[in-house]
């Protein structure tokens, strides 16, 4: 059975508000939630059995919903990144601690089209934010970050979600947890963002465990992602024109070759 990430967000709602101790201060922003998924309960059950795809959210944004939204937001760069994904930087509680990090981009590193990925991303926060465990939120952006992006081996817009384990007793750490969830650019929403979390749909991804993964791979654990990440960016950074010009220079110098190779022959055999 196919259900709608919206129709699964629901519960995890309704109760995230009950134990929500904030209420109070939400309360606006909880009646415009209420207020939103009674009219899309009501156009779905309308339209039962078939789920509309396209159902249409007003805009949280726009509505002046974010602003109640005060959880933070990290801006990731290869200068902080140590920093900030350091287990029990963020909450001092011990166990697994959970990170969503939106990957973003612009007009070089997402063709431009990451728009509609950065509005669903900025509204999933409102919906994240009435969750009982809200994970640590932190952005990449791979048109000023692209080493570490290459580092990393994400493109955008992707959402990387970690579990970050804190030290054993004997200071060894253990493994990290971490998942990549492509959005797809044309058709992501704030409440299929928000679902990673709020329902778990993490759990559908299958854990990285590659060559890339940026704290237990190979080449994390030997200090070589970064340079790695340098190397490929550097590449990223050299116009198409230069590798034509590189290409044509190469493709010719062979032709001459191989001719010049060809041209004593011709007068022995004359
Ligand atoms: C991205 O491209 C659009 C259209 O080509 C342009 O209007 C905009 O200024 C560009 N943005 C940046 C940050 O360069
Ligand atoms: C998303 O939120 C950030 C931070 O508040 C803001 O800079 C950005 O313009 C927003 N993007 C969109 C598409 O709303
Ligand atoms: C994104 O969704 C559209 C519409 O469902 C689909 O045509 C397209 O192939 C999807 N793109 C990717 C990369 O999955």
């Amino acid at each position: 059975m196919r259900t709608s990430p919206l129709m699964l967000v629901l519960p995890a709602l309704a109760t995230a508000q009950q134990q929500f101790p904030f209420a109070d201060q939400i309360n606006p922003f909880v009646d415009q939630v209420k207020g939103w998924f009674g009219q899309v309960s009501a156009s779905v059950s309308s339209s039962a059995p078939a789920i509309p795809t396209s159902i249409s959210i007003p805009d949280p944004v726009a509505s002046g919903a974010a602003k109640y939204a005060d959880l933070k937001v990290e801006r990731l760069t290869l200068a902080n990144h140590k920093d900030v994904l350091k287990p029990g930087a963020a909450t001092a509680s011990p166990g697994l601690e959970e990170w969503m990090i939106y990957v973003t981009g612009g007009n070089k590193t997402c063709y431009g089209r990451c728009g509609r990925a950065e509005t669903a991303w900025n509204e999933s926060l409102a919906l994240m934010a009435a969750s009982r465990s809200p994970p640590s939120l932190a952005m990449l952006d791979c048109e000023t970050d692209g080493v570490l992006c290459h580092a990393w081996a994400v493109s955008p817009p992707q959402l990387i979600h970690m579990m970050l384990p804190q030290p054993l007793l004997d200071q060894s750490t253990p493994a990290t947890t971490m998942r990549s969830i492509n959005l797809n650019m044309t058709t992501v929403t704030a409440t299929e963002i928000a679902a990673v979390h709020l329902q778990e749909k993490y759990m559908d991804v299958a854990p990285y465990e590659g060559f890339w993964h940026p704290f237990d791979g190979p080449l994390a654990q030997y200090g070589l992602n970064i340079p790695a990440g340098y190397f490929i960016w550097g590449f990223s950074q050299i116009p198409s024109w230069v590798f034509m010009i590189g290409v044509s220079f190469l493709s010719r110098n062979i032709m001459s070759r191989r001719m010049g190779g060809q041209a004593p022959a011709a007068p022995a055999a004359a």
